[in-house]
């Protein structure tokens, strides 16, 4: 491997199991918002990725910029900017994973939610082209509120004729990512060989850190747990408060961003990979939505591996949840379909 490829495995490796078949298929990679705060570290990080053939740049504004400072990188991955929405259809036409951080990011003192107004009009518009030039793509939604945004995708593709339900994945990698990051700080242990599954959704409460399922396994005192689960709930607005209204987490979040884009597209050229996403499950009654490891594939979710075995604690987490997540995935389900 070259050197950039190692570097990319190193940050993509934590927490996934593989069946490899390898094809010698190179997925082309539309990444939606590309100008953004998100947007242009990830696609820093997508331009190394060994996997990705082709990147598609997309905003309203800067792509061209950001596009040619990213083609100096001397990857294989081949980089086009698309600009404007009179650019969209040819963004993502034969798009194989679709990444979308476009939209308004939290300032303090707003929840997720209140991002709804605006990004939900952004998504639902995105999502309406990608329907009708990419209909097979995987799609991976960052713009919050995810947990009314992944609804929103999976809807307006249903309008247009197109069961996405299994390929329409909300990006909660970040969530994961912390715990891991917290985890192995407290414990001592290697960040890198250190898993923690987190369920549910991706606001507040609905995130759902399950201690009791970390790899290695690991004894947490009440205390710690009692720190720890507020502490992963609440992160993002560790960052957003840090940044003092400059926005939220972009860094971790591109890293986050890369690494789930990297499942997709080895699950579009024939791994079969196990992670965390918000998708559309039976895994918890009463919610349409949630968040549990999956097995992806070619053809997006295949199985949905479930909650597993939880503390009570934990289950009274999930059970916690469940109001906010009906809420706010029935608000984004009644944006599209009115
Ligand atoms: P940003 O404002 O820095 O960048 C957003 C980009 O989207 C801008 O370049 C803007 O021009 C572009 N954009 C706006 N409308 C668009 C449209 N219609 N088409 C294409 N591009 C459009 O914001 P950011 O910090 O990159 O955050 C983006 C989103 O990601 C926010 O909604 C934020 O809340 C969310 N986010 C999610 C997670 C997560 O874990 N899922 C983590 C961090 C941030
Ligand atoms: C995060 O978890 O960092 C993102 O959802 C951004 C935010 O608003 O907190």
């Amino acid at each position: 491997l070259p050197a950039s490829a190692k570097c990319v495995s190193s940050l993509i490796n934590t927490g996934v199991r593989t069946a490899t078949r390898q094809s010698s298929s190179k997925p082309k990679v539309a990444l939606l918002g590309a100008s953004g705060g998100i947007g242009q570290p990830l696609g820093l990080l997508l331009k190394q990725d060994p996997h990705i053939a082709n990147l598609a740049l997309y905003d309203l504004v800067g792509t061209p910029g950001v596009a040619a400072d990213l083609s100096h990188i001397d990857s294989n991955c081949r980089v086009k900017a698309y600009t404007g929405a009179k650019e969209l259809t040819a963004c993502v036409e034969g798009a194989d994973v679709v990444v979308i951080p476009a939209g308004v990011p939290r300032k303090p003192g707003m929840t997720r939610d209140d991002l709804f107004n605006t990004n939900a009009g952004i998504v639902r518009d995105l999502i309406e082209v990608v329907a009708k030039s990419a209909p097979k793509a995987m799609i991976a939604i960052i713009t919050n509120p995810v947990n009314s945004t992944v609804p929103i995708a999976v809807e307006v593709m249903k309008n247009n004729g197109v069961d996405a339900k299994k390929r329409v994945f909300g990006v909660t990698t970040l969530d994961v990512v912390r715990a891991q990051a917290f985890v192995s700080e407290l414990k001592g242990t290697d960040a890198a060989k250190t898993v923690v599954p987190v369920i549910g959704g991706h606001a507040g409460i609905t995130i759902i850190p399950v201690l009791s399922q970390a790899e290695p396994s690991l004894k947490f005192s009440e205390d710690e747990i009692k720190k720890l689960t507020p502490r992963i709930q609440d992160a993002g607005t560790e960052v957003v408060n840090a940044k003092a209204g400059a926005g939220s987490a972009t860094l971790s979040m591109a890293l986050a961003g890369a690494r789930f884009a990297n499942f997709l597209v080895r699950a579009v050229k024939g791994e079969k990979i196990e992670a965390c996403s918000f998708v559309a499950s039976d895994a918890v009654k009463g919610v349409e939505y949630f968040s549990t490891k999956v097995q992806i594939g070619q053809s997006g979710v295949e199985k949905v591996l479930g909650v597993g075995k939880v503390t009570a604690f934990e289950q009274g987490l999930i059970d916690a949840a469940v109001p906010q997540l009906q809420k706010e995935i029935a608000k984004g389900v009644k944006f599209i379909k009115g």
